[in-house]
Order: structure tokens, then C-alpha cells, then sequence
């Protein structure tokens, strides 16, 4: 069991617990506040043992994250009788957290929410930083606000139940975070990719631990996204983003980051950023993880997918460039320029 905290400008503090069970500390957690519901999906509400709130059972994973389940959600809480001084839980996935922290962002303007994470991904990621959103009018996230959630709580039996695929996609993450911002991370992960195969739990939880204290310390330092720093998260999503678009989402959120960690890599190298031997490093911890997928993806779609990325700026990307594991710098690129290296870098374009 291992925790800490740390500060947000809206919120103060947040309390992360990695390895703890869910159901004890909800139970204290709830007797600060005047009610409580819990959001989750129906794949999952069977794995819950804690049963003091009512609960809101939502759609499983991407379908369920719309505006209809916000609505259905408000309503639901207003039927509960949850006030200003309540929480709202959620515990699932990605998806859960998000629509959970959208909710109760706009629920009488403004609710505290607790994330429960049950995915590796939510685990190490969606479930620290505090952007919440939904999808609509066909797009992902295209609403959403910044909004911390009180607590963090990490429960490792969640990881009992998960596909392997499912189990696998959220260590791309844990990459990210190493290769970018945490040598010790790295080395941890590259050592131990047995452990990682078995759900060993002492590992799981030192990976989900230094992963979550990166981004906490990311988020300190930037939490609305405004002073560059927060872009460091971003590193491999650009081309990974753009490749789970032109593929039509047949890549995996984790496979597709890890192949955008590989191409952006291989351009910092181009550009004289990145050590030579980063790329190598990287492809060849992916394959261990089971994460390199062998397939071809439309080129025309992937560069169309990046040259209408949100995060870009005028006609120019603010891009991380790893410099060497475990540290980055930050890279403005022309799109046209950066467009002409994914095509001569990226080796899975067809
Ligand atoms: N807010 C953020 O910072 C942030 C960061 C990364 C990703 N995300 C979002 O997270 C979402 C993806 O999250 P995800 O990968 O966790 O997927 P998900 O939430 O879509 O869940 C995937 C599937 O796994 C099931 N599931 C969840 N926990 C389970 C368990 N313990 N056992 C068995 N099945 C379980 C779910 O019901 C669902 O069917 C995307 O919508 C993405 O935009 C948000």
C-alpha cells in the first residue's frame, strides 16, 4: 500500500492510494459528505463490494460516454436527493471516470467526485489529472472541463478480471511515462516484463505508483494545459491518435501510443533531439509487452488525422521530444515539416 498527495489550484489537495480496498476507504471517505452515488458500468457493478451508496449503472466503455448518460446521470442523482455537499463515485474505466468527473463538474455547479479506476489504463492514467469530458456530434472528448477529483483510489483485484489485451494496453503508458520523464521507471518496467506478464502485485503497484507521481507532478505544474509543460503527456499520442482515427479504432488505444512512441522517436533522431538508440529501446519493450501490432495503416488517413490534431497552433505543432530515456524537451515543428517526417518515419504506413 503506498499513497500520496498532491495540490491542485481549484480543488487543494488530492489523495491518491495505489493498492488499497476499495470498499474500506469508501466507506470512511462517504461519512464526510451529506449523500452519495456511485457511477459504473454494468460490466463491472458485479466486481463492486461496496454497497453503501445507490447506484447509477451506465453503458459499457466509449457508448456509454455521451451526453445522454450525463442527463440520465443528473437525473438519477436528483432522485437520490444528492446535494451540494454530496459525491458522485465512479468506478470503472476511462470512459467511467471521465463522464463521472463531467457530471459532477456541472451537477449544481459542482460536486466532489472520488475515481475508482478498473483499468490498467484508468489506473495509471485517466484516473489522475482531472480531464473530464464526453463525446459528441462525432467526436471524441470534443466537451469536457478541467476538474480534480478528491480522491484516488487504486484497488489491484480490479486487475484480476481484465482481458489480457485490455491488462496489456495500459503499460504503453507506463512507457510514456519512463521514457519521457523517468529513467528508474523505465529500467523497472524493462526488467521486469515477466512480473508484468504474471499481475505480479509488488510490481504492479511500484509501476502504477511512479507512473501516477509523474503525472501528478506534471499536472502541479500545468494543471489547465496552458504553460507547455503538460504537453509531455501528449508523447506518441499525435501519430497514435491519428493512427487509432485511420484505422477506424481496429488499433487499440495502448498499441496505437506505443507505435506513436516508435515514430516519434525515430523523428526526433531525424532532427537530432532524440539518442539514436531511443527508438530501438522502445519497439523492443513493446514487442516484449505484446504491444507492437503488425498491421498497415492508410498513410493519407493518418497525415489527414494529425494535420487536424486540436493541439495544433496556427499552422505549427507543440511537440514532447525525448532527448534521451527519461528526459524531453519541448519542439515547435511546422505541420507541413512534420507531416513529410511521420510519412518518411512512421514504418507501418501503407
Ligand atoms: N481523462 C483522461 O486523462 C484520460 C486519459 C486516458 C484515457 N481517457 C479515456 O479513457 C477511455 C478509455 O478507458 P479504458 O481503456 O479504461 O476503457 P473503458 O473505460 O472504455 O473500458 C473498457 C472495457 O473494459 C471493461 N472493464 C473495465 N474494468 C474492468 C474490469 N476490472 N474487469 C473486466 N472488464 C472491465 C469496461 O466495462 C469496458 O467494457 C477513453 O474514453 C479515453 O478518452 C481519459
Amino acid at each position: 500500500m503506498r499513497s500520496f498527495t498532491y495540490r491542485s489550484r481549484c480543488s487543494g489537495e488530492v489523495r491518491v492510494l495505489v493498492n488499497y480496498p476499495h470498499a474500506d476507504e469508501l466507506s470512511k471517505l462517504i461519512d464526510k459528505y451529506t449523500g452519495c452515488i456511485m457511477i459504473t458500468p454494468s460490466s463491472v457493478s458485479s466486481l463492486v463490494s461496496f454497497n453503501k451508496c445507490p447506484r447509477i449503472i451506465i453503458k459499457d466503455g466509449e457508448e456509454g460516454k455521451d451526453i445522454e448518460t450525463v442527463l440520465d446521470i443528473i437525473k438519477k442523482s436528483i432522485g437520490n436527493s444528492l446535494d451540494r455537499g454530496g459525491v458522485m463515485i465512479g468506478i470503472g474505466g476511462g470512459s467511467t471516470l471521465d463522464i463521472t468527473g463531467f457530471t459532477a463538474a456541472i451537477y449544481m455547479r459542482g460536486v466532489d467526485y472520488v475515481n475508482v479506476p478498473t483499468t490498467t489504463l484508468a489506473m495509471v492514467d485517466a484516473a489522475l489529472g482531472g480531464k473530464t469530458g464526453v463525446n459528441a456530434v462525432g467526436l471524441k472528448n470534443v466537451i469536457g472541463v478541467v476538474k480534480q477529483p478528491s480522491e484516488i483510489i487504486v484497488d489491484l483485484t480490479f486487475i484480476k478480471t481484465l482481458p489480457t489485451s485490455n491488462y496489456l494496453d495500459g503499460f504503453s503508458e507506463v512507457l510514456k511515462y519512463g521514457v519521457t520523464m523517468d529513467k528508474g521507471l523505465f529500467n523497472k518496467l524493462s526488467n521486469n516484463v515477466d512480473k508484468v506478464m504474471s499481475k505480479d502485485e509488488g510490481l504492479l503497484e511500484d509501476l502504477i505508483y511512479g507512473s501516477l507521481v509523474n503525472k501528478a507532478r506534471v499536472v502541479e505544474a500545468d494543471e489547465y494545459d496552458k504553460l507547455g509543460v503538460r504537453i509531455v503527456l501528449n508523447y506518441g499520442h499525435t501519430v497514435g491518435h491519428a493512427l487509432e482515427s485511420a484505422s477506424m479504432f481496429s488499433i487499440s488505444h495502448g498499441k496505437a501510443v506505443g507505435l506513436g512512441m516508435v515514430c516519434e522517436s525515430s523523428i526526433g533522431v531525424k532532427l537530432g533531439y532524440t539518442a539514436s538508440d531511443v527508438p530501438s529501446y522502445l519497439t523492443e519493450l513493446l514487442s516484449r509487452l505484446n504491444l507492437i501490432q503488425g498491421i498497415k495503416v492508410n498513410t493519407d488517413s493518418v497525415l489527414r488525422a494529425i494535420a487536424g490534431d486540436k493541439k495544433k497552433s496556427g499552422d505549427f505543432l507543440n511537440l514532447p521530444m525525448v532527448t534521451e530515456i527519461g528526459d524531453w524537451i519541448k519542439v515547435k515543428i511546422k505541420v507541413s515539416e512534420y507531416l513529410r517526417l511521420v510519412r518518411d518515419s512512421c514504418t507501418y504506413l501503407a
